[in-house]
């Protein structure tokens, strides 16, 4: 017999499905709610009880610290893949085979050249702008370069997308630092590996030949891993969302790195680094920075520190921490912000507040200090959480398309005014 929940309103009783998802989850299926009940919706802010799909990309239990992409734990993923490989089975569902993901890279390849004529678009921003914007204003300028890749009918014009942005991706996220720095842009080398060519396309001094060194190409490989999806946070919702309206790949990525931006958000890495270094030029009392964080009148936060889903602790953050301290150790660096985030997280794990809250340190908590270690500068930090993220978006842009799901359009209880007669200016 199938599952019901019972909903009771004025007396009146209403019964929806239960649907149960292959972990167990189980939802209640309230798609006839309002034509049943003569208009009743749910309102959920931040939509914390509320699932807007159904999603066989990845699974995460909150409470028991569980992430897995298409199956694979991301423990797994992070110590034996590639990103290139994590790309690939987010977006079609399976590991790749080797025909399969040199197949996969050398269309990547063939399709990474940008026009020139972007480079005119980026000229015209201040040095001053956040490469984040650079980047959200520039994926969206690739539509107009590419205009085929909007109206995608099969999945091979799909794929022709996919390969597309995945190719000219990396080179707007090197010309975002570049332009920053006054250097001069590049385009990327076939010879190499995805992740190498990042660093190549990023690092390369025009005096020069860039170096590779497999400790940097090892901690971005496993950093973008560890970013490449998190299921519907807010801004891959905000990826559905604008796609669901059948926009483009290209805007709705752009609008999901506009999402990411914000430091509740993919911004935090930034803020995390911004603040150990507050901390640092203030004496390292991290003792002053706890109080601030536990006064409600006070509104700083300790970035970094807590999770819209994870209750427990972030599986990502345990990765990361580990690989703070090898590559810093690899790299010969001696950081001392290290040690303060790591003096942070030993207090707020004892105490009382963040202990009652359940807040853990994110995985945003020890990336900068990576980054910062392998000589990306801060205001990139967001911006290389976007690079990692982009399978997922992709990925989940995909599915979307694929199960023809609808325009995303919630609805609103209305708390305005009512009715009111219209007044003549001077009567106001
Ligand atoms: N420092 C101090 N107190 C905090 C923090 C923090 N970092 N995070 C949450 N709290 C407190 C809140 O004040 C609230 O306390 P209250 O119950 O006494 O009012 C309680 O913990 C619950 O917090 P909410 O904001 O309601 O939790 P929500 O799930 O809405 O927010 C969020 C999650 C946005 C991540 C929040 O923990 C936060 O702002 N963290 C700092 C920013 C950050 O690191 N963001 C990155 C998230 S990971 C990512 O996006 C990749």
């Amino acid at each position: 017999m199938s599952e019901k929940a019972t909903l009771e309103i004025n007396g009146k009783k209403y019964e929806f499905p239960l649907v149960r998802g292959t972990e167990n989850e189980v939802a209640i299926d309230i798609k006839t709610l309002r034509s049943s009940t003569g208009g009743v919706i749910t309102i959920d802010p931040g939509y914390k009880n509320t699932g807007s799909c159904e999603s066989a990309i990845t699974f995460l239990d909150g409470e028991k610290g569980i992430l897995r992409y298409r199956g694979y734990s991301i423990e797994d993923l992070a110590d034996k893949a590639d990103f290139l490989e994590v790309a690939y089975l987010l977006i079609f569902g399976d590991l790749p085979t080797q025909e399969q993901l040199d197949k996969f890279h050398s269309d990547i390849k063939e399709n990474s050249v940008v026009d020139d004529d972007v480079k005119k678009i980026l000229d015209a921003f201040p040095k001053s702008a956040h490469p984040m914007g650079v980047l959200s204003s520039l994926t969206a300028a690739l539509t107009a370069f590419n205009p085929s890749s909007v109206d995608v009918s099969s999945e091979q014009d799909m794929y022709n997308s996919i390969v597309r942005i995945m190719g000219k991706f990396p080179v707007l996220v090197s010309w975002a630092m570049r332009k920053k720095h006054g250097l001069p842009l590049e385009y990327g080398d076939d010879n190499l590996g995805y992740v190498e060519n990042v660093l190549r396309m990023m690092f390369k001094n025009p005096n020069r030949e860039y170096e590779q060194n497999p400790i940097l190409i090892n901690a971005l490989d496993k950093l973008l891993i560890l970013h490449a999806d998190h299921e519907q946070n807010c801004s891959t919702s905000t990826v559905r969302i604008t796609g669901s309206s059948h926009a483009g790949l290209f805007v709705s990525l752009a609008s999901g790195i506009s999402a990411l931006w914000g430091p509740l958000h993919g911004g935090a890495n930034q803020a995390v680094l911004e603040m150990l270094e507050a901390i640092k030029e203030d004496g390292g009392d991290t003792k002053k920075y706890m109080a601030k964080a536990k006064d409600k009148n006070d509104p700083f936060r300790l970035m970094g520190f807590g999770h819209r889903v994870y209750k427990n602790f972030d599986p990502r953050a345990r990765i990361i921490k580990k690989a703070a301290d090898e590559v810093l150790g690899d790299l010969g660096v001696e950081d001392p912000i290290l040690d303060i985030a790591k003096g942070l997280e030993k207090e707020a794990l004892e105490d009382p507040y963040f202990v009652d809250r359940k807040l853990y340190p994110n995985v945003d908590f020890y990336s900068g200090i990576i980054y910062r270690a392998m000589g990306i500068p801060v205001e990139m930090f967001t911006v290389m959480f976007a690079l990692g993220r982009l399978p997922g978006w992709i990925a989940q842009w995909r599915e979307m398309r694929l199960r023809k799901e609808p325009i995303g359009r919630p609805r609103q209880l209305y708390i305005g005014e009512t009715y009111r007669p219209f007044k003549a200016i001077a009567q106001r």
